[in-house]
């Protein structure tokens, strides 16, 4: 694939090589389906309250399951529209979200991702994060450093809050986490240059890693949301953690990504 070729030639093993195209692929096949549905009338059905899944949703956690299980066969696998809550958190896992942003999606918002990681021992292995509609494939392996479209990518420098812009988002079940959630947008809203509210956290984290951003924080994500973004940061020179500063884990649901300069004072904003 020709805008691998940097990204594959950094990854430090075969293996990971491998790994990495077979997401790559599996994540432009998804991208390509939900491009196709975006511009025609969707079928909704309501998950929750406010919480839907599309015709595009299903059609690509299809897509994304077939193409790994051809390229990278006997990997099990944790994605979002099938999961029946249980998993082997130390086995080796593709970890998917056929599409981040469903809500921006079903509004004609053009703002959403494919996003496939891969876990191993608790840990990212490897990720992809795909925007169809800017066709940007944003990847990374551990050790391989992060990339945007084959271009090595890295966190921004921003030294100070007020130079920052930041990104956050609302759970589903928000009435469960509101005062949290306004009590941490009210603490960090006068300290940073802006908040955007993207909706898609996976999309949020890529930005991150690009430098678009230089912060993100969210509660209550699942570990399809941050698998793929969690290892981009981090190889994109970034610090990911819990609201604490602890280890992260995609199974906590608390995130706080940013440059490694800023995430004690993003630590201390969202406090
Ligand atoms: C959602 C998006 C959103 C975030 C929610 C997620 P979905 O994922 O990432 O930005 O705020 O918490 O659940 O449902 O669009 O895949
Ligand atoms: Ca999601
Ligand atoms: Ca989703």
């Amino acid at each position: 694939m020709n805008r691998l070729t940097n990204t594959l030639k950094a990854a430090p093993s075969r293996e990971l090589q491998t790994l990495l195209l077979a997401a790559a692929r599996a994540a432009l096949t998804a991208g390509t389906i939900i491009r196709e549905l975006y511009a025609k009338p969707h079928t909704i059905r309501m998950k929750g309250e406010i919480d839907l899944v599309t015709e595009a949703d299903l059609a690509a956690e299809t897509a994304i399951i077939a193409s790994l299980d051809e390229d990278a066969p006997g990997i099990a696998v944790m994605a979002e529209e099938s999961y029946q809550g249980l998993m082997d958190k130390d086995e080796r896992t593709w970890i998917i979200d056929p599409l981040d942003g469903t809500t921006n999606f079903a509004h004609g918002i053009p703002i959403f991702a494919v996003s496939i990681g891969l876990l191993d021992g608790g840990k990212p292995l490897a990720g992809v994060t795909y925007c169809p509609l800017q066709d940007e494939l944003f990847c990374a392996t551990r050790g391989g450093g992060a990339w945007l479209n084959d271009h090595r990518i890295q966190v921004t420098r921003t030294e100070f809050l007020v130079q920052a812009l930041v990104a956050t988002g609302f759970p589903y079940d928000i009435r469960k986490h509101l005062d949290q959630v306004i009590g941490q947008t009210r603490s960090v809203l006068p300290k940073v240059r802006d908040i955007r509210r993207m909706g898609a956290a996976a999309v949020d984290l890529a930005y991150v890693a690009c430098g678009r951003l230089d912060g993100f924080w969210e509660t209550a994500l699942k570990p399809w949301d941050t698998t793929a973004g969690w290892l981009l940061v981090e190889e994109a020179g970034g610090t990911v953690t819990d609201f604490n500063g602890q280890q992260y884990s995609p199974f906590k649901g608390e995130i706080l990504a940013s440059n490694t300069t800023l995430h004690p004072l993003l630590i201390e904003a969202v406090a």
